[in-house]
């Protein structure tokens, strides 16, 4: 049986998630998908560990969780040493999974990790949203002249199919439309704060849960879902947009009091992304929208994501699940592992 040997960038609380999954099921996955992985190396930008007989992963947990990854503890093989270009490229590992947090202002170290990998012939999986929303159409071209797998259903939605639906269940269909609650953050904060939070109470307990980005600026000013928004609109409308093509507003001006009239009038404010295509030409915006209780998405409560694909065959075709959170997120990642499984059988079969 094949073991696919990962290297982690990042290990916060995706990784985390994602490490404690792929403790927890190892032994489900080998009997359901003949699937085995191990992590040999973990970077983080306190931290190097590179072991190629396999990390410890309940021992990676514990010094995350403690002290730091540095009082992981020593064996024969483990190395301190490789820096993250080393362990990108090292000939041990097949597989990055890039877990750093997103910087859609300098896209340019996490493009470039994953076009290292690339080059050294790994296949990679994101959960990083910037080398989807700056660079898809370059990097899913060198993935694909090489052969090697590209994941990224991580990036929108966490674990929550959203990608793989408009790419696969729908391909065939004509999308003319997204719209969706695409920030985990700020709808969580938005129903904390109709229950009777303060607006600072509701962004410390998302901090708190790992929800919010590292600089949960990118959260509440519409950003992050902004990001997602583009990266939609490259898988779905093929065109590569710019942070300020976009209408961009966040929840900043959300207060109680705007709370409150909402709610009296029997609506609720939501954090709207939404896309259209229109002969060709992308409309977009991200932006707080006061929705009436019988709209779909306005149900969509907490953590809750929900994005509507508006296709020419069905009409709105709509997914809602948990859109953020390390061990959701982290699930996306062991998904798209087993996409990259599925696809290794195929071919060899
Ligand atoms: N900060 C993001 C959110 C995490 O709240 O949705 C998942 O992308």
């Amino acid at each position: 049986m094949y073991t696919y040997r990962l290297v982690l960038l990042g290990f916060g609380a995706v990784g985390q998630g994602f490490a404690r999954l792929l403790r927890d099921k190892a032994d489900d996955l080998r009997v359901r998908y003949q699937f085995r992985a191990q992590i040999v190396g973990v970077y983080t930008r306190r931290a190097s560990l590179f072991d190629p007989t396999g990390l410890d992963t309940s021992a990676l947990l514990h010094a995350a969780q403690g002290g730091g990854l540095s009082a992981y503890p020593g064996s024969p093989k483990l190395r301190r040493d490789l820096d993250a270009a080393a362990m990108i490229a090292h000939p041990e590992a097949d597989t990055l999974i890039l877990a750093t947090p997103t910087d859609l202002a300098d896209p340019g170290p996490a493009v470039a990790q994953v076009k290292r990998a690339f080059q050294a012939g790994k296949n990679v999986i994101t959960v990083n949203k910037a080398p989807i929303a700056t660079a898809y159409p370059e990097l899913s071209a060198l993935a694909k002249d090489a052969g090697l797998f590209f994941g990224y259903e991580g990036v929108v939605m966490g674990g929550t199919p959203a990608v793989r639906l408009a790419q696969e269940a729908l391909a065939g269909s004509r999308i003319s439309e997204i719209r969706g609650v695409i920030n985990g953050t700020t709808n969580y904060m938005l129903s904390r704060m109709e229950a009777g939070a303060s607006y600072a109470e509701a962004l410390a307990e998302a901090q708190a849960k790992g929800y919010a980005e590292t600089d949960p600026t990118a959260d509440v000013e519409g950003y992050d879902a902004a990001g997602k928004l583009i990266i939609l609109i490259a898988l779905l409308f093929g065109q590569t947009l710019r942070l300020d093509q976009i209408d961009c507003h966040g929840i900043t001006e959300i207060g109680p009091q705007a709370i409150a009239e909402a709610s009296a009038a029997g609506e609720r404010w939501k954090l709207i992304a939404s896309a259209r295509l229109t002969d060709g030409k992308v409309e977009a915006s991200v932006k707080p929208i006061r929705l009436p209780l019988s709209d779909p998405l306005a149900g969509v409560e907490g953590i809750m994501n929900a994005v509507t694909y508006v296709t020419e065959e069905m009409g709105g075709v709509t997914l809602t699940g948990a859109g953020a959170g390390g061990v959701p997120t982290g699930f996306a990642v062991l998904s798209d592992l087993l996409a990259l499984h599925r696809k290794r059988l195929a071919g060899a079969g």
